[in-house]
């Protein structure tokens, strides 16, 4: 199954891919910055938008040793190091996305906060309570063991931490038409209630302090999206470098999933005891 993930986000010679890309707007690795790599780093629902507001639940603080699970290219986790001053570790099954990602931070003055790492989500190479703050963004839909994974991330944590889930969320065992960011097919879908959710953190020493349904957010920015792709044409640095050629096959069926009320993009605020 793991192979399966990475197979499926896998993305060879994606750094030579984002370098032609920022050529074509005049940027160099020398010269691109932090939020220009936003695009294509923040692989989920309402980009650098959706993260700026999920973060800002954490009360993250200078210093802090923080995970982020699934970081993906480390988009949010640059956000966090950059915007927080905390130090963030990443974990990612997908050896292609941890390598280029490590690259990127160096590009923009942040590898000495953010260092990312070929790890799994259900076996964190981390001491018993040695983090203080976990976050993790659009993963929990490759995750089938939402119970594993909360105790695992609740292992790491020190007393009184928090964890941010933003994930999508099933409402209905509806079929959604696939393939959709995270999953070729419905075998790889493991997109669950939120209530399992709630289980595993509470089962896992949380209390959940917050939930947020982002679904008229979403419409919203996927709605602005498309104004401005059609005004302005499609930016250079986005998504479609690592999703390719089935990028708007993708989105449109996930998009097409929260219009219809079969899944929506969640968000999870829990605390350690
Ligand atoms: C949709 S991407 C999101 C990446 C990043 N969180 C972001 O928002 O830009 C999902 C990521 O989760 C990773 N992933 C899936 N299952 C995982 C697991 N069990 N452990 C670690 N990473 C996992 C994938 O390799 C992929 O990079």
């Amino acid at each position: 199954m793991n192979g399966d993930i990475s197979r499926h986000y896998a993305s060879g010679g994606i750094l030579d891919t984002i370098q032609v890309a920022l050529s074509s707007i005049g940027l160099t690795v020398n010269t691109v910055t932090e939020p220009d790599l936003a695009g294509v780093g923040e692989f989920h629902v309402g980009g650098r938008e959706a993260t700026e507001s999920f973060i800002g639940q954490l009360n993250l603080e200078p210093g802090q040793a923080v995970l982020d699970i699934g970081c993906g290219l480390g988009g949010a986790a640059r956000f966090v190091a950059s915007t927080c001053g905390a130090r963030v570790i990443g974990i990612d099954l997908s050896p292609d996305f941890v390598l280029a990602g490590n690259e990127m931070s160096r590009w923009v003055g942040l590898d000495d906060l953010v260092q990312l790492r070929n790890g799994s989500a259900l076996d964190l190479p981390f001491d018993d309570a040695s983090l203080d703050a976990a976050y993790m963004v659009h993963v929990g839909m490759n995750i089938s063991d939402k119970s594993r994974l909360c105790r695992e991330v609740s292992r790491v944590l020190r007393h009184g931490s928090f964890f941010g889930i933003y994930d999508l969320v099933r409402l209905s065992d509806a079929d959604l038409s696939y393939p959709v960011p995270w999953a070729a097919n419905r075998e790889m879908d493991v997109a669950a209630r939120a209530r399992d959710y709630e289980m595993g953190l509470a089962t896992a020493g949380f209390e959940l302090v917050a939930t947020r349904d982002r679904r008229s957010f979403a419409l919203d920015y996927y709605k602005r999206l498309r104004q401005s792709n059609a005004a302005n044409g499609v930016p250079a640095i986005g998504l479609h470098l690592i999703m390719g050629a089935g990028t708007k096959t993708k989105l449109g069926n996930m998009i097409a999933g929260i219009e219809s009320g079969a899944i929506t993009p969640m968000e999870l605020v829990a605390r350690k005891h």
